[in-house]
């Protein structure tokens, strides 16, 4: 983990604006490490989450911000094995599974709930990696849940209410066969400054 961080903060200092170039500013940033190295576990083990973590997981979510401070959420941990085999094709029992769901209906303009959504996902995400865990968040599971009515009632998600996103933490395996972010555009490419 470290070198990886070495590497990445080496690759940022070479190949980004100066802007974000200070690798003092980075290494004095206790977020900076799981932020810039997060990526998306293909393989877990079956390797127990530790005591705490995923209430650690939770508790991130639960902090990310919403519009108004609605909170919209309600994250669903899935420990029932069936369900969970619809969901996924092989994933460890080890693993834990958490279905963030939204209302349908929005509030104060579009987009609100599923935004929060997606920022209540990204805080369980990056805590999950600052914890030394890995982390994979999935729409297609969502969609799943959504389409497939009793799979929806199992989660005792109500017609109000719908999947938005699943994210499954856990160990990462030896085998994976990724181990870092893949490619990312370069920031030069896409922000614009309006002066
Ligand atoms: C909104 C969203 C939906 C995603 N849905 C899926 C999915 O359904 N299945 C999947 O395997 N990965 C899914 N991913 C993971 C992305 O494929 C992954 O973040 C992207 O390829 C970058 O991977 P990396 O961070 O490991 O480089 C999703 C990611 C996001 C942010």
């Amino acid at each position: 983990m470290k070198m990886r961080f070495i590497s990445l903060l080496m690759l940022v200092c070479v190949s980004v604006s100066p802007l974000f170039a200070d690798s003092a500013l980075l290494a004095a940033n206790p977020a900076a490490e799981s932020v810039l190295s997060a990526y998306s576990t293909r393989e877990f083990s079956e390797e127990p989450l530790k005591a705490g973590q995923l209430d650690l997981i939770l508790q991130a979510g639960a902090n990310a911000p919403s519009a108004q401070n609605r909170q919209p959420w309600t994250f669903i941990v899935v420990e029932n094995s069936e369900i969970r085999s619809r969901l996924f094709k092989s994933l460890p029992e080890a693993c834990a599974v958490v279905v963030v769901s939204v209302p349908v209906e929005d509030y104060c303009g579009g987009g609100n709930s599923q935004f929060a959504a997606g920022t209540a996902a990204e805080s369980m995400y990056l805590m999950a990696q600052g914890l030394g865990l890995g982390a994979h968040m999935y729409t297609f599971p969502a969609k799943i849940i959504n389409e497939t009515p009793e799979i929806k009632t199992g989660l005792k998600i109500g017609d109000d209410s719908e999947a938005a996103v699943v994210l499954a933490f856990g160990n990462t395996d030896e085998a994976d066969t990724v181990s870092g972010a893949s490619g990312r555009n370069n920031i030069d490419d896409f922000v614009v400054i309006i002066d």
